[in-house]
């Protein structure tokens, strides 16, 4: 299956910073052998659509709301990213979890909307350094994407699922290719109870990728992608990931 290599960009960017960072993205894409997209903050979004028009980079948020319309202030409805030809939205982040609290059920929810508006909700899951070292992984992570199953039934393989181990995020400790392996064939076991097509979902990594461990963890058979931090604000470094994709 094309793998997808996506950037989050978290909150970090400028008019500025951006524009020049797209363009160097959009100079290699007619080199591209998988499916890239960049997920960047809400106020940059008319920006980046503006760049990216008629490209093949893909265009991402980070979150969306659960509500459809109305007095939410400071919330972005799905409907809204879809004006602007947002084609993946983060969901579930583990920062979101952890610093807004989101709830399992809540980001099930915000699947939902994104999927009901047409934009590919991408769904994180990952466990904390204390729940592998209690050897939690793999019920913390099942929980985390039964709720979404439960939720988005059929619709479930229209998701692409990302695996963040919450201790790799931002950290420079990359999960193994065999560690993190072990948890995608986890999670594409369970996908695969709950529906015929989970063969087609794309399963992405995402903890201290670079260019430089990328190929190891990309060549795993259960590992569909990645979804990259750090390395995703500098132009070479995200490209040499979506090279080793290729
Ligand atoms: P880093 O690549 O900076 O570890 O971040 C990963 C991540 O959280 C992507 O969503």
């Amino acid at each position: 299956m094309k793998k997808l290599i996506a950037g989050n960009w978290k909150m970090n960017g400028s008019l500025e910073a951006n524009a020049p960072l797209v363009q160097a993205l959009l100079m290699d894409a007619s080199g591209w052998a998988c499916d890239v997209a960049v997920c960047v903050p809400p106020v940059y979004l008319a920006q980046v659509q503006a760049l990216v028009h008629g490209n093949r980079l893909n265009l991402g948020a980070q979150d969306v709301s659960t509500h459809e319309a109305g007095a939410f202030t400071g919330e972005v409805s799905a409907a809204m990213l879809k004006d602007f030809a947002v084609r993946y939205c983060i969901v579930g982040h583990s920062e979101r979890r952890h610093y807004h609290q989101e709830s399992d059920a809540t980001v099930a929810l915000k699947a939902q909307r994104a999927l009901a508006a047409g934009i590919t909700p991408i769904v994180c899951v990952g466990e904390t350094l204390a729940q592998r070292e209690a050897g939690l992984t793999e019920e913390v992570v099942k929980r985390q994407l039964a709720a979404v199953v439960h939720t988005n039934g059929h619709c479930i393989s229209e998701i692409v699922l990302a695996y963040e181990p919450v201790w790799a995020v931002g950290t420079g400790n990359t999960a193994s290719p065999q560690q993190a392996q072990q948890v995608h064939h986890v999670l594409r076991t369970q996908l695969q109870a709950a529906s015929q097509h989970a063969d087609r979902v794309r399963i992405l990594y995402g903890g201290s990728m670079n260019a430089s461990n990328a190929a190891g963890l990309l060549a795993q058979p259960d590992i569909d992608g990645g979804l990259i931090g750090g390395a995703a604000l500098q132009a070479a470094a995200f490209l040499s990931i979506v090279a080793a994709a290729g």
